[in-house]
């Protein structure tokens, strides 16, 4: 997937406007995905996955932490993830088919939370370099 130097931009300008709110971001789009696709809540049996826990909100912390970390290495998503891809193919090997619904619930949030940011060529760069982190994510399957 690659990204043009007019999404690269894109993507900055969307991630400048959500800011410090990144952790809100990520812990609704994982509430959002385990309620919209609850095949994804398999991965976390140790979870408690009610709306609102700890740990949904933790993990939504970690996992827009690793997406502004990509944004902020735009042009080598693969070396700022390499670790997190790792862990992703050896340990968790989540069907990749998930990096897809994760995906389409943080576009999600962002044109709930924030819709004059998400003209149609932001959303198809957001979208761009959301299949570009689950392809990094799921790199190292064997
Ligand atoms: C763990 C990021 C997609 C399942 C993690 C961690 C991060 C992360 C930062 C924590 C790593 C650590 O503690 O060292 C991401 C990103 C994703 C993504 C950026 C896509 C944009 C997914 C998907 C699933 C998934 C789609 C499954 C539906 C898991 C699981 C863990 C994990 C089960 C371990 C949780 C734990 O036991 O603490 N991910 N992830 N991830 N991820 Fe992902």
């Amino acid at each position: 997937m690659v990204l043009s130097a007019a999404d690269k931009s894109n993507v900055k300008g969307v991630f400048a406007k959500i800011g410090g709110q990144a952790e809100e971001y990520g812990a609704e789009t994982l509430a959002r995905m385990f309620a919209t696709y609850p095949q994804t809540k398999t991965y976390f049996p140790h979870f408690d996955l009610s709306p609102g826990s700890a740990q949904v909100k933790g993990h939504g912390k970690k996992v827009a932490a690793a997406l502004v970390e990509a944004v902020n290495n735009i042009d080598d998503i693969a070396g700022a993830l390499s670790k997190l891809s790792d862990l992703h193919a050896q340990k968790l090997r989540v069907d990749p088919v998930n990096f897809k619904l994760l995906g389409q619930c943080f576009l999600v949030v962002v044109a709930i939370r924030n819709p004059a940011a998400l003209t149609p060529e932001v959303h198809a760069s957001l979208d761009k370099f959301l299949c570009a982190v689950g392809t990094v994510l799921t790199a190292k399957y064997r």
